[in-house]
């Protein structure tokens, strides 16, 4: 969630032609790139989305995130907008912008933003009128983790149009069973987009598919009686809130409605209902009226068919919750449910195939990390984010004097985003690295770059794999990657926002009794 600027990526005047061709792209270095004509990775488009479009998703995303987590003007919908429109007109000329306000009937007006969102969901995929594809995806999959659910959700029959090697839009791959107690198999959101986990709520007890994110601290599930409301247009309000599961009275004997109501607001998209207790289940572990948000108004972001989720658990501390309410790891831990209260994620790698992703609540899976490599931190963030002091950062073994940083460590944002002169200090050292003009960087698929960063004594690697994602595609382009370091000068010239692209190569650690952060290397 990424859900995610000041230089908002806009580097004035360059930006028409810039992404349509990497090749017409601004050098980093006077290096001659080192070319090889076989491209290493296949072209994946995300949920037919090209590449360039989805990267431009991610960076508004992260950018808006980082803006709202540092306290800081981030960049207006229109700016946005803007530069989600740019990567359309690059790529698809102007037609492509053309059909989309004819379909809309809206003049073409810059600040319309919600052109783009109707267009394009939270991944970035074009939006569709569909059938509960994330059902039968569901069932696809059989048994689900086997994370101690109510009986009944391993109604395995359907087909599995989810063993199918295309991409489907609602895109899940489903973890394993945890390989510890207290713990859920987090399951991986398209591309490394986003992690989930199945939790139950209400009575009787029923599956919902939660995004994990240790960068907010508010707990919400769709209610019954959802709408869609869009942020900038009533016109656009549809009412419902798309294929997913939804708590309330109807379904659940125990739901009971405080009439309170809340708002949170992410980097993009915002919620909005009532403060409600119900039961919830989380890993076998039974919070009976459970204090949380049932959103009776949701954005597109998250209402949208093509959103697997149903709803979205805050995995940092309670200062940050909208709600004002204690968050599911704090309350298991006044329950006596959970030893302490540590939350510890292994983020898994889609193209790794393991299916290995983790969440365990009150202690860490040891069988998932080399304790020797355990490093533990402070968290130097006061309003309740999970921040750590970066000691180091290094290229290829050499240290880029790169000191001073801190990093605000978020499951719920696929890239990191840096300010742009660090990102520009990382990928000058790149060979073949260029900027797209708007926050964005390519870098040869077969790079062989090796960025580390240090946090308490101990070196963790971010995989070249993370580092060089997947090709911009386009002829001219067959050799070049999006890269997962993105730019964006929100204000904070020392504060970075690490997401998925590190994570995942981290055994990641939060407690929230001694404030701390730990990371390890994983086995
Ligand atoms: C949940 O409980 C069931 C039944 O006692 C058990 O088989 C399962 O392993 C438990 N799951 C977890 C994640 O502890
Ligand atoms: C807050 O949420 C309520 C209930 O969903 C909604 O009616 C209201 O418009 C929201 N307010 C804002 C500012 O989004």
């Amino acid at each position: 969630m990424q859900l995610g600027a000041s230089m908002t990526v806009l580097l004035a005047g360059v930006l028409l032609m810039l992404t349509a061709n990497v090749v017409e792209s601004v050098p980093l270095t006077k290096r001659t790139p080192q070319f090889v004509t076989l491209p290493l990775k296949r072209m994946v488009p995300v949920g037919g989305l090209h590449p360039q479009i989805y990267l431009q998703q991610q960076i508004n995303r992260g950018v808006r995130r980082l803006a709202r987590m540092t306290g800081r003007a981030g960049p207006s919908d229109a700016e946005l907008v803007a530069n989600l429109e740019r990567r359309v007109l690059a790529i698809e000329g102007p037609e492509g912008l053309e059909r989309r306000y004819n379909r809309m009937g809206v003049p073409s007006s810059r600040d319309e933003g919600t052109v783009l969102e109707k267009r394009f969901n939270r991944q970035g995929v074009p939006r569709r009128n569909q059938q509960r594809g994330i059902q039968s995806l569901k069932k696809g999959k059989g048994g689900r983790n086997g994370n101690g659910g109510n009986a009944g959700n391993g109604n395995a029959g359907a087909a599995g149009s989810a063993t199918s090697a295309a991409t489907p839009v609602n895109d899940v791959t489903f973890a394993n069973a945890p390989t510890d107690s207290n713990s859920l198999g987090l399951d991986i959101e398209s591309q490394d987009e986003g992690y989930l986990a199945t939790i139950q709520m209400g009575t009787p007890p029923r599956d919902f598919l939660i995004l994990m994110d240790s960068g907010s601290s508010d707990f919400w599930v769709g209610g019954e009686n959802c709408q869609t409301v869009s942020t900038t247009s009533a016109a656009d309000n549809v009412d419902n809130c798309g294929a997913h599961n939804f708590l309330g009275t109807a379904s659940s004997s125990s739901f009971v409605d405080s009439g309170k109501v809340f708002n949170v607001t992410y980097g993009t998209g915002q919620v909005g209902g009532t403060i409600i207790t119900d039961d919830v289940t989380i890993a076998n572990l039974t919070l009976p009226a459970h204090t949380f948000g049932a959103a009776s108004t949701e954005s597109i972001d998250f209402s949208g068919s093509a959103t697997p989720f149903d709803g979205l658990m805050g995995l940092a501390q309670q200062g940050l919750s909208q709600q004002g309410v204690p968050t599911p790891v704090e309350s298991l831990f006044q329950a006596n449910l959970i030893p302490a209260q540590i939350t510890s994620f292994k983020i898994s790698r889609l193209a790794d195939n393991l299916n290995d992703g983790e969440v365990t609540f009150g202690g860490l899976d040891t069988s998932k990390f080399d304790s020797t490599t355990l490093a533990t931190v402070d968290n130097v963030n006061t309003e309740g984010f999970w921040e750590g002091a970066i000691d180091s950062v290094s290229l290829n073994g050499a240290d880029l004097g790169l000191s001073g940083r801190t990093a605000i460590l978020d499951t719920g944002t696929t890239l990191m985003v840096l300010p742009a002169a660090d990102a520009q200090t990382i990928l000058s050292g790149v060979d073949g690295a260029q900027s797209d003009g708007q926050g964005g960087f390519v870098v040869p698929c077969d790079t062989t770059a090796s960025l580390a960063l240090t946090f308490g004594g101990q070196e963790f690697t971010i995989e070249p794999t993370d580092f060089a994602i997947q090709p911009v595609g386009g002829a001219a382009a067959n050799n070049l990657c999006t890269c997962g370091i993105t730019s964006g000068d929100i204000g904070g010239a020392t504060e970075w926002l690490v997401g998925d692209v590190f994570l995942k190569n981290a055994y990641f650690s939060v407690d929230e009794s001694k404030n701390t952060i730990s990371l390890a290397k994983l086995v």
